[in-house]
């Protein structure tokens, strides 16, 4: 028994997958991740078992020693079953042979062996297996010394990369994925065939794609992945915009940062605070805009005005495209970018009171991670100039407090509604009811009159009056 799997194969679960391909006769194996990641030390309860003959048949059976016949789920067409059992996942595969047709990702499924299922497998540190046969319990099959890989951190495919990589080409992301993920590195050679393939990661369904996109958006250092993305050529073929990003243009000698590694490391800088997937994506998109705004300007150099709107705007494009969702998750994604530089704002010394309210209210719950993605937006090398920028959003945090408790305007409500407003002046729904609403809240943010009540409702009088409206009840 390999070292690092005492103890675990002891599980009940595995021991009845163990006891029923005994049974049946038929050799069985773990394979795959769950294999890695006990090798890695990490806890897993997806489990993929290979066995020589029907992994539907060898489902049915544990199922039925669980008492929990009913659990398995079988995908005929793969020939391939899941029987969940409490927190484990467990998938069975009768070993195969598969190749791909060129055109499509189906595969064309035929009987094989354990080491022709290993062989077509993704990476070598995917492609080892664990004995779960009496004879060799717990023994660790390793044909392409994944082990090997395991310790020298390398992702590697079995066979010759452009074999592995055009037969599933979402396998080029899953290697980037992979390396961001454990911080391994990409074999050079698989690596060049990633740049060979690239153009065919488009035959791969765009949910797919996103889904290993996310995981490198997820990872503790998501930059390093998207550096690899971008230099193996992968990029392109699925997000231009992030693609536009990249690169430096010299006018008059003057040059303009590279959007690319700044919005890398923006990211970065972010991950080392949250774990939020979406408000990575608001500093993955930040800067989205600004290759579409960018001018070179005699007097001030190289501009990018208005990319914040711009950028807010192709926010929805780029969801819809990616297939990620179009819902609140995305409007967050969209405000934080169009306000993204209204802190900085903020930071100058002669700041008003209504600029700092403004920005409560548009902001409303989402001021704190706007505040954090602020903050690792200031990327400059100057460490003094840094240390500057963080005490000045110390100011505005600060700023932000004291207006907040005063005014209490991060999830602001109109203290005159829309009802209160028709009731007292006998009016239907209309557009002076507007006129009055917008009338009153602009007075509430420009500190005209307090976030109250009974201002607000002289305040709605006298606008009332303006548009030739009468109280309709004497009381008023
Ligand atoms: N696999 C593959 N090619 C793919 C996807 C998967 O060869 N495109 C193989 C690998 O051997 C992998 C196993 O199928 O280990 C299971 O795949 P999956 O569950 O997607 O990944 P895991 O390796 O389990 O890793 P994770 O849970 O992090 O996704």
């Amino acid at each position: 028994m390999h070292e690092a799997f005492e103890g675990r194969l002891d599980q009940e679960l595995i021991s009845l997958v163990a006891e029923a391909a005994g049974e049946m006769k038929r050799p069985a194996y773990i394979v795959g991740g769950w294999v890695r990641d006990v090798l890695l030390g990490r806890d897993s309860k997806d489990i993929d078992v290979v066995v020589a003959g029907s992994g539907i048949e060898l489902a049915s059976r544990v199922a039925e020693k669980t008492g929990k016949k009913g659990h398995v789920k079988v995908f005929k067409n793969f020939g391939t079953a899941m029987l969940r059992h409490g927190s484990w996942e467990v998938e069975f595969v009768g070993a195969r042979k598969e190749s791909y047709r060129a055109s499509s990702r189906k595969p064309v499924v035929e009987d094989g062996t354990l080491e022709d299922d290993m062989r077509r497998r993704d990476f070598t540190i995917n492609a080892m297996a664990i004995s779960l046969n009496k004879k060799d319990h717990g023994k660790l099959l390793d044909p392409f010394n994944g082990i090997r890989d395991l310790r020298d951190k390398k992702i590697r495919t079995p066979l010759d990369p452009d074999i592995t990589y055009s037969d599933d080409p979402l396998r080029m992301m899953r290697a980037i994925r992979f390396a961001t993920q454990l911080d391994f590195d990409i074999d050079p050679d698989s690596f060049e065939a990633i740049k060979r393939n690239a153009q065919r990661i488009e035959i791969v369904s765009m949910e797919r794609v996103m889904e290993e996109f996310n995981k490198i958006m997820l990872a503790e250092v998501p930059g390093r992945g998207l550096k690899m993305l971008r230099a193996s050529g992968l990029l392109p073929h699925f997000f231009p915009e992030l693609e536009a990003l990249h690169g430096v243009e010299v006018v008059d000698g003057k040059a303009h940062k590279d959007n690319f590694f700044h919005t890398i490391q923006v990211l970065d800088n972010l991950a080392q605070r949250t774990n939020d997937l979406w408000l990575r994506w608001a500093a993955l998109l930040h800067d989205i805009a600004k290759p579409a705004t960018k001018r070179y300007e005699k007097e001030h150099g190289w501009t990018f005005h208005g990319h914040e709107f711009l950028g807010q705007k192709m926010v929805p494009r780029i969801f819809r495209r990616l297939k990620l969702p179009m819902n609140e998750k995305m409007k967050y994604v969209q405000k934080l970018v169009l306000l993204h530089l209204r802190p900085i704002a903020l930071t100058e010394n002669i700041v008003t009171d209504s600029a700092v309210r403004r920005l409560l209210f548009e902001a409303g719950d989402d001021i704190d991670d706007l505040m954090m993605l602020c903050e690792a937006d200031i990327t400059s090398g100057n460490r003094d100039k840094v240390k500057r920028y963080l005490e000045n959003f110390q100011l505005v945090r600060k700023k932000l407090k004291e207006t907040e408790e005063k005014d209490r305007l991060r999830n602001w409500q109109p203290p005159v509604s829309g009802e209160e407003i028709m009731e007292t002046f006998g009016i239907p729904p209309s557009k002076e009811v507007g006129l009055i609403k917008t009338a009153i809240r602009e007075a509430i943010l420009e500190g005209i009159i307090p976030n109250e009540h009974d201002a607000a409702r002289d305040l709605m009088k006298k606008e009332g009056e303006k548009l030739g409206l009468k109280a309709a009840n004497s009381k008023n």
